[in-house]
């Protein structure tokens, strides 16, 4: 049997809560990005009214809101499969695809290795420069993508996050497409997870994804959405593509309150601009006060969460813990391929919520890290 360990993620609430010995609603999570406005009032209004649903199996073929993925994304109900968040769709790419060896580009999401690791599969990491502000590394993948040819280069994917996770930056819409061309030329996958692409649509590649046969798109309705303890993620690909997803996701995987709750999250049009207007305002606010924060460096960004360095004599981890004790989680990413020992993630969140972390983390810094 391969064992593999859980890689670390932000958002565990309950395991900060227990150690606390705190309640969960105590806790400020800046570690999970998460929008700070919460889901739309439809989407409680609409979970109220569907009570009568809880006797019944959920739909397994989750049509109501595939219609409404397809008219939102203009394609076909058949492009599209809906997942238990998109994890469970993560999860199932190694098999459902027959991914022996996947093009990395990290810093990442832990989860894309790990998927890969579990079931003995390889990953190569094709690593985004800080010294370059993590840009998209395009020559690298496509001279990665030349060499395929030769035997010990036997990639057969490339998967990257757009807006990447921790860094927070946005990959250019043309060396998007130079890479999804030359992907499909030589008949490589190409995943692109936009769970995050909701704070910056223009980047998205879905409106696109329609000329390619082998790209999947990610999406989800965590983030944007607000709905990280229902679970409602999806994928849009070809639709031969999407059938082979399909046999790899349980059925009734998606619970009938994640498919009423994102039904009516996707409706609430007035609800997704103030989200948008408020995080590109907080984020300004939010962002300019830590990159004064002295000996801090912090990234443009892009989603609603910021990366950002601690000055020289600290690590991620001390800072962490050091938060973690005042109640605010945060992500320690010195773990991840491809970041230093002093990165760090933080959401975005309510203007007062950001302030207290500002103070909090101030005070941590002028006290030292020892
Ligand atoms: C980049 C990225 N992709 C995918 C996921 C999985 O999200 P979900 O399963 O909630 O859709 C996460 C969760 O943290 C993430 O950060």
């Amino acid at each position: 049997m391969v064992r593999v360990s859980r890689p670390p993620h932000g958002g565990n609430v309950y395991a900060a809560s227990r150690e606390l010995s705190c309640d969960v609603r105590d806790l400020l999570d800046f570690s999970a990005s998460i929008n700070p406005l919460g889901p739309s009032p439809l989407v409680w209004k609409a979970v109220s009214k569907a009570r009568h649903l809880l006797r019944h199996y959920p739909d397994p073929e989750c049509w109501e809101l595939r219609q409404a993925l397809a008219r939102l994304w203009q394609c076909d109900v058949e492009q599209l499969v809906v997942g238990n968040g998109s994890m469970e769709l993560i999860h199932a790419l190694p098999y459902a695809l027959n991914l022996h060896h996947l093009l990395l580009v990290q810093p990442a999401f832990a989860e894309y290795a790990a998927t890969m690791a579990r079931v003995g599969r390889r990953v190569t990491g094709v690593s985004a420069e800080q010294g370059e502000q993590y840009a998209l590394p395009i020559d690298r993948l496509l001279r990665l993508l030349r060499a395929r040819a030769t035997k010990s280069h036997s990639y057969d994917g490339i998967l990257l996050c757009n807006p990447n996770s921790p860094t927070g930056q946005v990959y250019d819409a043309t060396d998007m497409m130079e890479l999804a061309q030359a992907a499909e030329r030589r008949g490589m996958w190409l995943i692109v997870d936009e769970s995050f692409a909701d704070y910056c649509p223009e980047r998205s590649l879905l409106p696109r994804q329609g000329r390619f046969s082998r790209i999947v798109v990610l999406r989800s309705l965590t983030k944007f959405y607000a709905l990280p303890g229902l679970r409602v993620g999806y994928a849009v690909a070809d639709a031969p593509v999407v059938e082979l997803l399909r046999r790899h996701v349980p059925p009734w995987s998606v619970s009938a309150m994640g498919q009423v709750a994102a039904l009516a999250a996707l409706q609430d049009q007035a609800h997704a601009r103030r989200s948008l207007q408020f995080i590109k305002k907080e984020r300004a606010r939010f962002a300019a006060g830590l990159a004064v924060l002295p000996g801090c460096t912090v990234l443009p960004a892009y989603a609603n969460y910021i990366f950002m360095e601690l000055p020289r004599k600290w690590h991620a981890a001390t800072m962490a813990a050091r938060l973690r004790r005042d109640g605010l989680l945060i992500r320690d990413c010195s773990d991840m391929p491809g970041a230093s020992p002093r990165s760090i993630r933080v959401a975005v969140r309510s203007r007062r919520d950001n302030d207290r972390l500002l103070r909090t983390v101030a005070d941590a810094l002028r006290q030292g890290p020892a």
